[in-house]
């Protein structure tokens, strides 16, 4: 029997790894780009999403990319399911893989979950957020996004990460796969939502945002976690959109044709200023599209990546390339 391949994160992804999935996603954002979104790829498999946190896009972008390639989808939340009753994640997870589906999809607010759960069930579990530690698929389209608009994920490239770093997955996922890559990583944040370790990640903090946007090529804000923060970290909301709020005033300090990312769901006017979400520099709905075409990347590497019969050819070349942690 093969063992189940899976996506727990993207620390320790080698460049060329990283790039072939992108390569892999980016052939399946063009089926999302036709009149007919659909191809047979993944007929007669099984995704199971399991969300035991809230979620907007990665939900729903896995359950598209699961049916964009014919893959039946079956969703559990944390509310309607038997862990409202108090049944473990284990057992929850030992059922469900009775019930013989091909992946499992995972959110949680534990760090470790789906490492967890990869261990004790033959089927491939794919990360979806896992507390603070990691959010691979966000990172990956992240990337995408970053090189379909600047054409390189290289040391060419600086990215200031800004925000509330301390809390943030996507933070982390970005970092580890940004570094991988050779890529320039600034954070900022106020000193309380910049971890002590970061620097050790290969980026350089700052505690004020202006010296981190200088000729930046991309900035990435991030939410502020209210959800994880267990105490008061800045004073409030006001105060932190004067002094770390993305504003376009702040934004004349990167490069001209800087873009802005935001991983969502975004608390306007508090990281980042309505003008600056909204304006000619974000790519933040390139980056929703995006998650659509790396999400079906992934499933489709971690089912085994064999192209079937009504694949396109580019689909099939992109694929024997592809492949998942
Ligand atoms: N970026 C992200 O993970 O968003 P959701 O929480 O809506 O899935």
């Amino acid at each position: 029997m093969t063992r189940p391949r899976h996506l727990l994160g993207v620390e320790g992804m080698a460049p060329d790894e990283l790039h072939a999935l992108l390569d892999l996603a980016e052939s399946f954002r063009d089926i999302s780009r036709r009149p007919i979104k659909k191809v047979p790829t993944l007929r007669g498999r099984t995704v199971f999403t399991l969300f035991f946190e809230d979620s907007t896009r990665t939900r729903v972008s896995f359950e598209i990319a699961a049916k964009r390639l014919s893959a039946d989808t079956v969703h559990l939340g944390k509310s309607g399911s038997s862990a409202s009753k108090g049944e473990t994640l284990l057992d929850t997870a030992r059922n469900l893989e009775a019930m013989r589906p091909d992946i499992v999809v995972v959110r949680h607010s534990s760090a470790g979950a789906p490492h967890f759960l990869a261990r004790r069930i033959g089927v491939s579990v794919v990360n979806a957020g896992d507390g603070q530690h990691e959010h691979p698929t966000q990172a990956l389209l992240d990337l995408l996004t970053i090189r379909e608009h600047k054409k390189v994920l290289d040391s060419s490239l600086t990215v200031a990460i800004v925000g509330d770093v301390a809390h943030s997955r996507v933070a982390r996922s970005n970092i580890f796969a940004m570094r991988a890559l050779g890529v320039n990583v600034r954070v900022a944040g106020p000193r309380t939502l910049l971890p002590p370790y970061v620097e050790s990640l290969g980026v350089t903090a700052f505690e004020r945002l202006e010296p981190a946007l200088e000729g930046a090529d991309v900035v990435m804000a991030l939410r502020v976690q209210k959800e994880r923060q267990d105490q008061a970290f800045f004073p409030n909301g006001r105060e932190y959109a004067r002094r770390f709020g993305l504003s376009l005033a702040r934004l004349a300090y990167a490069k001209p044709d800087v873009i802005v990312m935001h991983p969502g769901p975004m608390n306007r006017g508090i990281e980042i200023s309505p003008d600056v979400a909204d304006g000619g520099h974000s790519v933040i709905l390139d980056q929703v599209e995006n998650g659509v075409a790396v999400r079906m990347a992934v499933l489709y590497s971690c089912i085994g990546g064999e192209a079937h019969a009504g694949a396109t050819s580019d689909e099939a070349g992109a694929a024997r390339a592809g492949g998942a942690a």
